[in-house]
């Protein structure tokens, strides 16, 4: 089967997808992304994702390149074209193409690319196992809230946890608190049983699933706070956890080389997860 991918307007073999050399994208990290889930063959919290891109493409200036509702009917395109069940739709925007000079161009016309690829399906079994983070000093630049392709010390952060056989790897800030994963939120149960991440700022990325999991806390009356935590308080705690459009919710059982509590999953992240599988479930056309 030959992969598809959206580029600028048109559907193109996947192995021959391109953009210019001079997209500011590519030369300056100048552009935003989105990763939406795609269960059962439906987009996963579509609406969520696209407020999120409005506001970092307004934060960055950068214009849309086609109207919203066009862009929902070629993201299904694509994932629909690659066949994709179960997986995630990518899409990016950048400022386009223009002679290369750090400030804007009068003038841009957006860059849009799509892709899709399958990946493995919800797996309610994921909550009894559990995996490593380490903890690394926060690198990266001061607007986390954005959701650019700027993400060097993202990827840095990664290597470093891949290479020390963990999952994720969580930023800690100057002052001792967590800010996020590379690629994730960072949530623990503190010791007084209280369900813990940090509040909204630009110093992280507010995830689509952090926001889902926050109104699932909401709506199970669990008793939760908006706010950071240290690696101390991590370590001490009854669990952890992280989310994100990939990997859902995720029980964290060791933080560097500490056990959290009894080293398996605990069962508030197995209670959150179910409760995510069945709200991606709602959102499935026979759900309506
Ligand atoms: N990353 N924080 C960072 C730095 C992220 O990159 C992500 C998501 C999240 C969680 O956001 P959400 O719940 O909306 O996926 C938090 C995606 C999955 C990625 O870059 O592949």
């Amino acid at each position: 089967m030959t992969r598809i991918a959206y580029v600028n307007g048109r559907y193109v073999p996947h192995r021959s997808a391109a953009v210019h050399i001079e997209d500011r994208g590519y030369q300056f990290s100048d552009g935003v992304y989105e990763v939406i889930a795609v269960h059962r063959g439906q987009l996963i919290d579509e609406d969520g994702h696209l407020v999120r891109l409005q506001r970092s493409l307004d934060e960055l200036q950068i214009a849309w390149p086609i109207a919203r509702r066009t862009l929902g009917f070629i993201l299904r395109q694509v994932v629909r074209r690659n066949h994709v069940q179960d997986g995630i739709v990518y899409l990016q925007i950048t400022r386009g193409v223009a002679p290369r000079n750090h400030a804007f161009p009068a003038h841009h016309d957006s860059a849009l690319v799509i892709t899709a690829r399958p990946g493995p399906p919800f797996d309610p079994d994921q909550a009894r196992r559990g995996v490593k983070v380490i903890t690394i000093a926060e690198t990266r630049w001061k607007r986390r809230d954005i959701k650019t392709v700027s993400l060097l010390g993202n990827c840095l952060g990664k290597e470093q946890a891949v290479r020390a056989g963990a999952y994720e790897a969580w930023f800690v800030d100057d002052d001792g608190l967590v800010t996020e994963g590379t690629s994730s939120n960072a949530w623990i149960v503190a010791a007084d049983g209280v369900l813990r991440t940090r509040q909204v700022s630009n110093d992280i990325l507010n995830g689509i699933t952090r926001i889902s999991v926050l109104k699932i806390a909401t709506d199970l009356g669990l008793e939760f706070a908006e706010q950071p935590f240290t690696v101390a308080e991590a370590k001490a705690a009854k669990e952890a956890f992280v989310t994100s459009t990939t990997s859902f919710v995720k029980a964290v059982v060791q933080i560097d080389d500490d056990v959290v509590a009894d080293g398996e999953p605990g069962p508030l992240a197995a209670k959150l997860l179910d409760h995510y599988g069945r709200h991606m479930n709602r959102q499935l056309p026979e759900a309506s």
